[in-house]
């Protein structure tokens, strides 16, 4: 089954690729200019940039809107890590955690998926960890280099394995493909 990915983030793509081939899915990206809403809720934002989505191509098509909620900094940057990302990166959150002792933080997916038939559906996922004290590793994207899953010692950007076992992408693109079978 061939699916259509709104997005202009290349590693959610290539992520998203291997998670769905084994499900014989396949992602087109679509690179198209999608107005995101101001909200504290990613599902809100997913469901209303997978409305636009279709309402641009006139095909199904997923969305997935993501963020790092930090405890102690009250879930800064969630909704907003895309822009937080561009303004101060992972050095940036370093720095706002330096004498931070509670380190917490999931990382949040949703998947919406639209379609011109029938009303947006979302898919979630989430994947505890956190944050590191230094940057570390080369793999990945965005704040990889900071996320240390479970109870893990290295980071997703040391280990990407540990990613590619589990996080939040993976488990709201899975819940995705098990609905597709069966409805699309
Ligand atoms: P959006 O979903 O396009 O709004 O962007 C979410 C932002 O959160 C990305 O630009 C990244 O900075 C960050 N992010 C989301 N998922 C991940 C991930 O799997 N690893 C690292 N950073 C991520």
């Amino acid at each position: 089954m061939d699916i259509a990915f709104a997005t202009g983030n290349n590693g959610k793509i290539t992520e998203a690729k291997k998670i769905l081939e084994c499900f014989k899915v396949h992602i087109i990206q679509k690179d198209i200019k999608l107005i995101e809403p101001r909200s504290d809720s990613l599902e809100k934002i997913a469901i209303e940039k997978a409305k636009q989505a279709c309402e641009i191509l006139k095909n199904p098509v997923i969305v997935e809107d993501s963020g790092l909620f930090i405890k102690s900094l009250n879930d800064f940057p969630g909704t907003y890590s895309h822009i937080i990302y561009d303004k101060i990166s992972d050095s940036g959150i370093l720095k706002l955690m330096q004498d931070v002792k509670n380190r917490s933080a999931i990382f949040m997916a949703v998947v919406a998926f639209a379609s011109p038939k029938i009303e947006p559906i979302t898919f979630n996922g989430e994947q505890k960890g956190t944050i590191s004290f230094e940057s570390k590793g080369s793999g990945g994207f965005g704040f990889d280099p900071i996320f240390i899953p479970g109870y893990e010692t290295q980071t997703w950007a040391e280990n990407p394995q540990l990613k590619a076992i589990s996080s939040h992408r993976k488990i709201a693109l899975e819940k995705f493909a098990e609905w597709a079978k069966d409805n699309i």
